[in-house]
């Protein structure tokens, strides 16, 4: 008995050294940096067609993280919406400023941060979504944009707040949360016409709305989506603009829990308008007002495709008011 608990004593006292090990080690490294990858060294040419995508891409993707409200400009702000868990963090300036915002920053280094999450100067960028899947011409519209004379990115001389990441924040940014390498061939969308490719596109690439969608953003499998937890079966946690817990919901076709007795209407208005058969859609899901009617039918013709998932979210539960 005495050796029984001799050993335990020991295997304990291994186990609380190596968490506290860990604890030492995370705080120390805080959020790492990372060797820059590869960056194309091309200029983004800015066409009519570019900057029209651009603009509809940037307000769908990046404007519910990076506008200000009070400057009207992308230029930041306190990131609200992500559980107090993570701590406060903050979205950066992305104006042309060109001390405070991106003004100095090469396409290609905005173009290896939207694929990879590493910044010009190496470090990881936390919270802030990798385009893995977006094709070349989408990632080359966003960039052309953000270098227009459209008011969001005027230069903006206002520093971006240093981050305050919580341990947890650090430990996932040492441990899970990783960059994602630069592709090594081109990136493509598949033609409209072939309707499920093109549906898959819109959400695993364009607009990753299976990232809020799945079960987890730390269970979420960037590289390959469908192996994410529970794939667009909703379930995620963020915050509502009261601090209250908001949940992503169900979008697989399970008839109960999921959106399989919908209409192609009904979710083309719950996409663009934010208008749901379960009532209005609050933030943080986008409201995709540019988003052609056909693209929409894409999406839910995808949808209808995946695995059902069985998995009830609180409005199925009754416990968000159903108009
Ligand atoms: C979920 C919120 C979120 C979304 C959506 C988002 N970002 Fe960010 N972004 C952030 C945060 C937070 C940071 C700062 C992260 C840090 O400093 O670690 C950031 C940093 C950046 C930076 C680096 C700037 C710098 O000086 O470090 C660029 C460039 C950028 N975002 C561009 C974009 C573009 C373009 C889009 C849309 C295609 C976008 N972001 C969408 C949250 C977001
Ligand atoms: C930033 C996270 C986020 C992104 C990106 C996102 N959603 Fe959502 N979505 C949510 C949240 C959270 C809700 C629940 C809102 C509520 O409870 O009011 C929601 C609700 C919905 C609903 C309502 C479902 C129902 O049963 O009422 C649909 C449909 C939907 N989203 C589709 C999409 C599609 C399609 C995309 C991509 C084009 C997308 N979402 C991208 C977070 C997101």
């Amino acid at each position: 008995m005495k050796k029984f608990f001799k050993v335990l004593g020991t295997a304990l006292g291994i186990v609380v050294l190596a968490v506290v090990g860990f604890v030492v080690w995370v705080q120390a490294r805080g959020i790492p940096s990372y060797e820059k990858p590869p960056t194309p060294t091309m200029a983004v040419a800015a066409t009519p067609e570019r900057l029209e995508m651009g603009r509809s891409l940037v307000l769908a993707s990046c404007t519910d993280c990076h506008l200000n409200k009070q400057t009207n400009r992308l230029s930041g702000q306190q990131m609200l919406d992500v559980p107090q868990e993570f701590g406060k963090l903050y979205s950066a300036n992305i104006t042309q400023d060109k001390d405070h915002g991106i003004g100095n920053w090469t396409d290609g280094e905005v173009i290896t941060l939207l694929r990879t999450g590493i910044g010009r100067d190496g470090r990881y960028r936390i919270i802030m979504p990798h385009f893995v899947h977006m094709s070349d011409e989408d990632v080359n519209s966003i960039v052309a944009f953000l270098r227009s004379d459209h008011s969001w990115v005027k230069a903006d001389p206002a520093p971006t707040h240093a981050q305050e990441p919580s341990l947890l924040v650090k430990a996932l940014a040492n441990t899970v949360m990783k960059p994602t390498p630069m592709p090594t061939q081109p990136v493509v969308a598949p033609v409209a016409t072939d309707q499920l490719a093109y549906g898959r596109y819109l959400i695993v690439g364009r607009y990753q709305c299976y990232d809020c969608h799945s079960k987890d953003f730390k269970t979420n499998n960037a590289l390959e989506p469908e192996k994410s937890e529970g794939y667009l079966g909703g379930g995620n946690h963020f915050l509502d603009a009261n601090g209250k817990d908001i949940v992503s919901r169900n979008l697989t076709g399970d008839p109960e829990t999921g959106i399989g007795h919908w209409n192609a209407g009904d979710f083309s208005k719950a996409v663009k308008f934010g208008m749901s058969p379960n009532g209005p859609l609050r933030a943080p899901m986008p409201k995709y007002s540019t988003m052609s009617d056909e693209d929409a039918a894409a999406i839910f013709a995808y949808l209808q495709t995946i695995p059902k998932i069985k998995n009830a979210t609180p409005e199925d539960q009754g416990t968000v008011a159903v108009k």
